[in-house]
């Protein structure tokens, strides 16, 4: 790292201030920078000027604080972008329809980008996508808007974001960050500003190697988590329980990695990230059979839900119209996000097969849902006995488990989190063998 780099970065701008843009940016103003945290959400902005936190790893001080020692400007001033040294974009890359990526946002922010750009700033990609989308999607808009030449007039890296909200062992700093140039010059720009916030910076040869890194570690996930609902499934039929199974097989010290069952994965990444790189493959004429597989098996895993709760239902001959409460819509433990959550299709499931349902989510106030809007309830002892089932979808650190499986007649645990609490009978562990109960 070169003195002139470091001395280049002062200010920077952050496009798009939502789960991975926030805590960047919040980390940079920590890091002595100026930071101009930039979203076209304006109630986003209006929250953020009023030091208030949308996100649960967020807290509300650090906002205060940072505004307050003039570290951090949420601003919905799109062409503030022009006062920044370095300009790292944060947006959405979601699937469409088709199941294929979404670029639209990232090209509606570069395109505007473009026009704002000035020469010597550094911009820099942390979307998930597939690789070529710096190169080939970035930069000819930003050259397209600004009429200058990237790796000559502005620099253009990619570095891909594993934060993993929820975590509170490893902050975002604490994650080594994988970061790429179009150039040599581009890397060493971008390799300088992050070593000043990162603990560990790991630079790689080329900008399609960071993109497809991020999209090889989603799709070792999608691919690994899927299995172990599959293997699952597999030892409910067999009567044999699969987190005893886990528990075994991770007391070898090499050559086996734990993943534990669910009721299917969510978020904008793991089941996201793996069809980017499917579509990329596709159009070069391969295809991974592995990702398919895993989506398929990950979209079958709400229906997988519904059965076993309609069967259990059923055998405990509760009434047509049963009352199914669900605790934990969010897409994981302890954050407040139901992007692509399969409680957002377990749901309609449910309702189909004509059962009355409610939720109960402490970080998600309301969902949309087969439909309608569903406001998450009091959970009390009332409305857990009131219900023929709970369903324990999201294992919240907070979940009272105890009085939940004290009070309710009967619990499908999807994650395992009433091992170990002394039942009546009542709770059925999924994968846990305990299909016959
Ligand atoms: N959420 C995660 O855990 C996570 C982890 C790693 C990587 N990622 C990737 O990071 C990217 C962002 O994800 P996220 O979860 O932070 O999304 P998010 O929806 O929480 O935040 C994105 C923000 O960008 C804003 N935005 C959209 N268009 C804009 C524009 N033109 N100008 C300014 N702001 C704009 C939105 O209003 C929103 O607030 C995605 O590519 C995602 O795959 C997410």
């Amino acid at each position: 790292m070169t003195g002139s780099a470091e001395r280049l970065f002062r200010k920077i701008a952050v496009i798009g201030q939502g789960y991975v843009g926030l805590p960047l940016a919040l980390l940079f103003a920590k890091k002595g920078f100026t930071v101009l945290g930039i979203d076209v959400d304006s109630r986003k902005i209006e929250a953020l000027r009023q030091g208030q936190s949308y996100l649960p790893d967020v807290r509300d001080e650090e906002i205060e604080s940072s505004i307050s020692a003039g570290q951090f400007y949420p601003t919905d001033r799109f062409s503030d972008v022009t006062e920044a040294d370095a300009i790292v974009i944060c947006v959405p890359t979601p699937l469409n329809t088709q199941h294929s990526p979404d670029l639209t946002i990232l090209e509606k922010a570069v395109g505007e980008l473009g026009t704002y750009l000035r020469r010597g700033q550094l911009v820099i990609l942390e979307s998930s996508t597939f690789p070529g989308t710096t190169r080939d999607v970035v930069r000819p808009a930003l050259e397209k808007g600004s009429g200058m030449t990237a790796g000559i007039d502005f620099f253009i890296g990619y570095s891909p974001e594993r934060i993993d909200p929820g975590n509170d062992k490893f902050g975002v700093e604490q994650i080594p960050k994988v970061v790429s140039g179009l150039s040599a010059e581009c890397l060493e720009y971008a390799g300088a500003l992050y070593s000043r916030i990162f603990d560990e910076v790991v630079t790689v040869s080329s900008l399609e190697v960071a993109e497809l890194t991020k999209l090889l570690e989603n799709s070792h996930r999608l691919i690994n988590i899927s299995f172990i609902n599959e293997f699952a499934s597999i030892c409910d039929e067999l009567n044999i329980d699969v987190w005893e199974v886990i528990a075994a097989a991770k007391t070898k010290p090499f050559g086996f990695t734990p993943y534990y069952p669910g009721p299917g994965i969510g978020g904008h990444c793991i089941p996201v990230d793996p069809l980017y790189l499917q579509w990329k493959a596709q159009k070069s004429g391969v295809w991974s059979k592995f990702i398919q597989i895993a989506d398929e098996v990950n979209r079958s895993m709400p229906a997988y839900v519904a059965d076993r709760v309609k069967a259990l239902l059923v055998r405990h001959s509760a009434p047509e119209h049963a009352h199914v409460f669900i605790y934990g819509v969010a897409y994981k433990k302890d954050i407040n996000d139901v992007r692509e959550s399969p409680a957002l299709e377990l749901i309609p499931l449910l309702v189909q097969s004509g059962y009355d349902v409610s939720y109960h989510d402490p970080y998600i106030p309301e969902i949309e849902a087969a439909g309608r809007t569903y406001r998450s309830v009091d959970m009390n002892e009332d409305t857990l006995r009131s219900a023929h089932c709970v369903i324990i979808f999201t294992d919240h650190s907070v979940i009272p488990v105890e009085a939940i499986v004290a009070a309710a007649r009967l619990v499908f645990d999807t994650r395992n989190a009433t091992s170990g609490v002394p039942h009546h009978g009542n709770v059925i562990r999924m994968g846990a063998g305990e299909g016959a109960l």
